[in-house]
């Protein structure tokens, strides 16, 4: 049970000083009448809230897809450049929100942001094997060693040892090729390719789990995903 301004004010579209002033002008109700004071408390999951007699629709967290673009960080603040959470529309806006997993400024695609931190941690722990998929534009194509190494486990330049991964080309012509890895230690994609004498002139996230990104998305565009999404995210390879 929760104080019913807070459970309010968490789903981003009121402040706490605005739902006090809802609940003064009566346009709170409870299980469909109408409270007075603030300090009511309830269970969101159980008890219906509504707002002028539309329900709240409560949710305890926000899990967004977002195509990044290039040049937009993965943070929370900057003070130099756009961030990923000023992407994030108007309506989906809450506290506690944050990307799970950082792509670089210049790589685009898939970020997940959310505000639930265990299943950021979850889908994030290289332990439960959940694979991150990477479109890369190469300066020359995948070799048969490179698979060999991917599989392996490619070491990096300063010697941090990678756990395996995939590697597979995507076109006979040109230097593309589709990356699978679990981790996500920085730059980690570029350098496994400058391990192996290689270099990523482009790098796109397309898959989180085994949920594709929505390619009907703009880049720079963001939408909620659905529960059965959120499963697919959670398989493993
Ligand atoms: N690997 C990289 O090198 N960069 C990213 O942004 C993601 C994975």
């Amino acid at each position: 049970m929760e104080r019913i301004d807070k459970i309010i004010a968490s789903q981003g579209k009121f402040s706490r000083s605005e739902v006090k002033k809802l609940v003064k002008d009566g346009r709170v109700t409870l299980d469909g009448a109408v409270i007075k004071s603030s300090d009511i408390k309830a269970d969101p999951n159980i008890n219906d809230i509504a707002i002028d007699g539309k329900s709240i629709g409560y949710k305890k967290h926000l899990y967004l897809m977002l195509n990044k673009p290039q040049g937009v960080v993965s943070a929370t603040e900057d003070t130099d450049h756009k961030t990923v959470i000023d992407l994030v529309p108007k309506e989906f806006k809450r506290d506690g929100l944050f990307p799970a997993g950082r792509l670089d400024g210049d790589t685009v695609g898939f970020v997940l942001i959310t505000d639930d931190g265990d299943f950021a941690h979850r889908i994030l722990s290289p332990k439960n094997h959940i694979m991150k998929t990477y479109h890369a534009t190469l300066q020359r194509p995948v070799t048969d060693e490179d698979i060999e190494a991917f599989k392996k486990g490619v070491e990096l330049k300063d010697g941090t040892l990678c756990l395996e991964a995939q590697v597979r080309a995507l076109d006979s012509d040109k230097p593309m090729a589709e990356i699978k890895i679990c981790e996500g230690k920085y730059h980690q994609v570029k350098r496994m390719f400058a391990a192996l004498g290689n270099k990523v002139v482009f790098l796109k996230r397309v898959k989180m789990g085994e949920l594709s990104l929505d390619e009907s998305l703009e880049e720079g565009q963001c939408r909620e995903i659905t529960p059965e999404e959120l499963r697919l995210i959670q398989t493993k390879d």
